[in-house]
């Protein structure tokens, strides 16, 4: 089946709003005609300024991160309706980075899933497993827990969502995962979607890669048959590469 494919740039805690302007209008030229959608994970505080200058353009705009309650006294947090109502469409949920640094677990990012899901913002959610967990042999253990109960609650017959495998020996280290290895775990994850959604909507599911994506080597990813795009970090950075990686 073919599925939509994405090239995400997941920014991290770079660029200002100014900066995010600047890229948004240089980039949206380049990528007016691209096959990818090109979705653009910003600052939360460059969100409605960089949705701002996407309006019109092929450039989706989301956030990197959401709270699991509606509102309420959660000092320096962010809801899903504060992040639709500066402009974003999508959200990344379950970052490795966010597990491990800020210590969410699944059933917190469970809780951000469905809290999301419910104001209408397409969740990216990431799942990968440490270099450690995978000379253990431990990987498709890790994986099928971080999808099962990240996506439990979610409806059978939904399926406007995004899996992200993002392996965190392959992040930010420029050491990729060969395409054969992404292939193989894409197809685990799709195997474990089919449990719970059913094998027709799990092939509806796109699940995209990301760890130390690059204009060089993301045709053999993409020539993969269970890989529909990217999630890129420091090449989506700058404007060279990132274009490069959505017009690969
Ligand atoms: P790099 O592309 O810098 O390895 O980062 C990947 C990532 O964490 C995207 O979410």
């Amino acid at each position: 089946m073919s599925r939509q494919s994405y090239i995400i740039g997941n920014w991290k805690m770079y660029k200002t709003g100014s900066e995010a302007v600047q890229f948004v209008t240089e980039l949206a030229p380049l990528v007016a005609s691209s096959n990818p959608h090109v979705y653009l994970a910003v600052p939360f505080s460059s969100i409605y300024q960089a949705a701002t200058a996407a309006e019109k353009h092929h450039i989706v705009i989301g956030a990197q991160n959401v709270h699991d309650e509606k509102e309420g006294a959660f000092t320096g947090e962010i809801s899903a309706l504060m992040l639709k109502d500066a402009g974003a469409e999508f959200v990344i949920i379950g970052h490795s980075e966010r597990r491990k640094i800020f210590k969410e677990d699944d059933s917190f990012i469970n809780r951000k899933v469905l809290q999301a899901m419910k104001n209408d913002l397409k969740v990216v959610l990431c799942v990968g497993e440490t270099l450690e967990e995978r000379k253990q042999h431990k990987t498709e253990e890790v994986l099928s827990k971080q999808l099962e109960k990240g996506l439990k609650g979610v409806p059978k017959d939904y399926t406007d969502f995004i899996v992200a495998y993002e392996p965190v020996w392959a992040i930010g280290t420029g050491i990729a995962a060969t395409p054969e290895i992404a292939q193989e775990v894409h197809s685990f994850l799709r195997v474990i979607l089919s449990e719970q959604f059913s094998k027709n909507n799990a092939a509806k599911i796109p699940i995209l890669y990301g760890g130390s994506v690059k204009p060089e080597n993301i045709s053999s990813l993409m020539e993969q048959s269970d890989i529909d795009g990217a999630l890129v970090g420091g090449a989506s950075l700058n404007i060279e590469s990132f274009n490069k990686i959505v017009n690969f």
